[in-house]
């Protein structure tokens, strides 16, 4: 029975650029996807850029451009590096889009209709110089959890806390630097309790999501009444204006996943389909892969929007875990924080597929990027195991083709065809690791069948051509299988493969008929070798943007009067008196604390060409030590080196500020260790 699936992954910030980590998801969906128009099923796989809310505006506008031309600019950049991933979408569109506020303004229209919107008076942080509510990310202060400064006013980029605005310390407006006041405001909610038992009944028991997705919701959320959603935002925000509450604005999370919908109606506007067949068609299966963090806006709210608005709930909730590289979060500073660009300035786009299909199960567990198991991966399944059967065997069927009948293989290519099922189970599931283990055992028993054969040895034996071409046509067979089997993964290799033995390799029921009496090409180079160093000079720390290290760029100029009035300039030197200070680039290559120092961190640094300096810092309470490592700083070279308590130290790293609050200086991207400023 042909069924019919439509497909989403989650929207990305039009923000950021693409990393590794999005790509566990993207394609995560499109091995699916791939698999199920593989099978023959009817398939639509959708996104768009989630272009709207606070952040977004504020990066346009310290770049010096309108939300409207960032969100141009990254929707190109996001759908090359996707196309380049191979992630085959149907339509990518946007959430700034006219379909999306459509249909927004329908779900709020039914919302309003079913007295779910109610309007009730909240604290908010105001901005008494500039006279506005001031949007999360537009206050910043100390973490209330961690005290790590100059964090936006919804979480922390140190501790990862998350957090209402109003709780920060010292808070101050990005805008003015004035500290905000608390202001009663009007805000606009979305009452959930009216549909909790439906979305118990869903959550619980629809089989929709994952058992552990399933549990953490009942104890987390419908264990109590479910609260109501505050789904609007005053002005100033990028984002559409509620059509019936002027001057406010829904909240990006309002109108993200709505988005889905939105850019299935642009696909049906351009095929000639319609909306309501795909999504008020209680036949048409919903799946949306989505990451762990994002689990509550697709299980609790948006069933509920879904619900309210009449159309279908998703059939399934695909959530997967986070990509970390060698056991950490991706960092910047680290150099762990890899773009997808940059991955491909170095290494093969479907290597990275089917190293995370070879990873990823359907339980939401974290997952590791490990560079010698990649490359492990890479060169032994692949190269070694899979591609090897052709190269070992293609050329000599160049001229003659495949045997006119398929000879006996002692039971191998049924084998196979018999797992088909197996497997095609395994990629339903999204156990993907399951499906491609599975393939190779099958490749390990062609392998087997090689060795013992050796065609190599058959070739110089002309009285034993039959049979050569015979060994010949079962391998090339049972690699065409694999590469059926494979096609979702690696639809590279599989269209190259096929072109070698006239395949399409576009239908799971090749796998079930063997090919005979056909012309094998030409045989060409089908996937290198990956080299272990490549791997590694793809992560590099970036020097110039340590990551968790915010820019209080923001909020300088309203505080720069009262900060010269405490430390007022320091006497007239001459050019002479200055030059004798050697400043140089240096990089943090160890950083630890010191344990009896309250304030001290001992910090190794590198001034190039394996000259290093021991050097004792008071930015304990500013900066946590492994954030460091990585880093480019600025330090004096030529201060007599001064006997500590704890140990020597070298030099002196410069920083502005005072005890209190210290921030250190990066070059911008490009200075090296070891140069000296002028
Ligand atoms: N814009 C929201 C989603 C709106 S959907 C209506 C968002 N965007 S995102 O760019 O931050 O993330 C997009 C997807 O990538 C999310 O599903 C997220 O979980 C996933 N990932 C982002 N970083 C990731 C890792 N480091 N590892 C694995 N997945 C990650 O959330
Ligand atoms: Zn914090």
């Amino acid at each position: 029975m042909t069924r019919q699936i439509l497909v989403t992954s989650a929207l990305p910030y039009a923000n950021g650029p693409i990393h590794l980590g999005h790509l566990v998801e993207y394609v995560q969906t499109d091995i699916f996807v791939r698999f199920q128009r593989l099978r023959g099923h009817r398939v639509v796989y959708l996104c768009a850029d989630d272009t709207h809310g606070a952040a977004i505006m504020i990066r346009a506008q310290k770049e010096g451009r309108t939300p409207e031309q960032l969100i141009a600019d990254m929707a190109v950049q996001h759908q090359r590096d996707f196309a380049n991933f191979g992630i085959s979408f149907d339509h990518y569109g946007s959430t700034n889009s006219k379909a999306n506020y459509t249909v927004a303004k329908g779900i709020w229209a039914n919302l309003r209709r079913d007295g779910l919107v109610v309007e009730r008076s909240v604290e908010r942080l105001y901005d008494p110089v500039q006279k506005t509510f001031l949007a999360d990310r537009f206050v910043i202060g100390d973490c209330p959890r961690c005290g790590a400064r100059d964090q936006y006013g919804d979480s922390c980029e140190a501790c990862g806390a998350t957090y209402a605005a109003t709780e920060l310390k010292q808070p101050r407006s990005v805008h003015s630097g004035a500290t905000p006041e608390l202001r009663p405001s009007s805000q606009l909610f979305v009452r959930l309790e009216p549909l909790q038992a439906e979305l118990t009944q869903w959550t619980q028991h629809s089989g929709a999501l994952q058992t552990e997705v399933a549990n953490y919701l009942a104890g987390h959320f419908l264990d109590k009444p479910l609260q109501d959603w505050d789904v609007s935002r005053p002005a100033p925000y990028f984002g559409f204006e509620i059509p019936d509450a002027p001057g406010q604005y829904w909240y990006v999370w309002f109108d993200a996943p709505i988005g889905y919908i939105a850019s299935t109606a642009e696909w049906c506007a351009r095929e000639g389909q319609q909306l309501d067949d795909w999504w008020r068609n209680p036949q048409c299966e919903i799946v949306h892969f989505l990451g762990k963090d994002i689990t509550y806006f697709h299980t609790l709210f948006w069933p509920a929007l879904l619900s309210v608005g009449g159309y279908q709930r998703p059939r399934r909730v695909q959530i997967h875990g986070f990509l970390r590289v060698n056991g950490e979060k991706m960092s910047k500073s680290k150099g762990t924080f890899v773009t997808a660009a940059r991955y491909l300035e170095h290494l093969d786009a479907e290597w990275l597929r089917y190293y995370y299909a070879s990873k990823l199960s359907s339980k939401i567990d974290d997952l590791d990027f490990q560079a010698e198991e990649f490359v492990g991966k890479v060169n032994s399944d692949l190269v070694g195991r899979v591609v090897n059967l052709a190269s070992r065997s293609a050329r000599f069927v160049e001229a003659t083709g495949l045997s006119a009948r398929y000879p006996d293989d002692g039971g191998l290519f049924a084998r196979a065809a018999a797992l088909g099922e197996t497997i095609a189970a395994a990629y339903e599931a999204c156990d993907y690791r399951e499906a491609t283990r599975l393939v190779m055992t099958l490749a390990d028993a062609a392998n087997e069948y090689v060795e013992q054969k050796a065609p190599w040895t058959l070739k110089k034996d002309p009285a034993r051509a039959t049979e050569l071409q015979d060994v010949c046509t079962v391998v090339l067979n049972l690699f065409h299988q694999l590469l059926v089997y494979l096609q979702p993964v690696l639809p590279q290799l599989a269209a190259r493969g096929g072109a070698l033995l006239g395949s399409t390799c576009d239908r799971w029921q090749l796998t079930a008929t063997p090919l005979v009496g056909t012309r094998v090409a030409k045989f060409e180079h089908l996937m290198t070798r990956v080299e272990a160093d490549k791997v590694a000079s793809m992560f590099v720390p970036e020097a110039s943007a340590p990551a968790g290290v915010a820019t209080p760029a923001a909020v300088a100029p309203a505080v720069a009067a009262d900060t010269l009035a405490k430390e007022p300039l320091a006497a007239e030197i001459t050019i002479d008196d200055f030059t004798k200070v050697d400043l140089r680039i240096a990089e943090v290559v160890a950083a630890e604390a010191v344990p009896e120092a309250k304030k001290l961190l001992r910090l190794t640094l590198s001034l190039g060409g394996g000259v290093t300096r021991n050097v004792f810092a008071g930015i304990k309470g500013a900066y946590e030590p492994e954030r460091l490592v990585g880093r480019l700083v600025v330090m004096v070279a030529n201060l007599a080196p001064r006997k500590m308590k704890f140990g020597m130290s070298e030099g002196m790293v410069i920083a502005a500020g005072t005890d209190g609050e210290v921030y250190l200086l990066s070059p911008d991207a490009g200075a090296k260790a070891g140069q000296r400023l002028h």
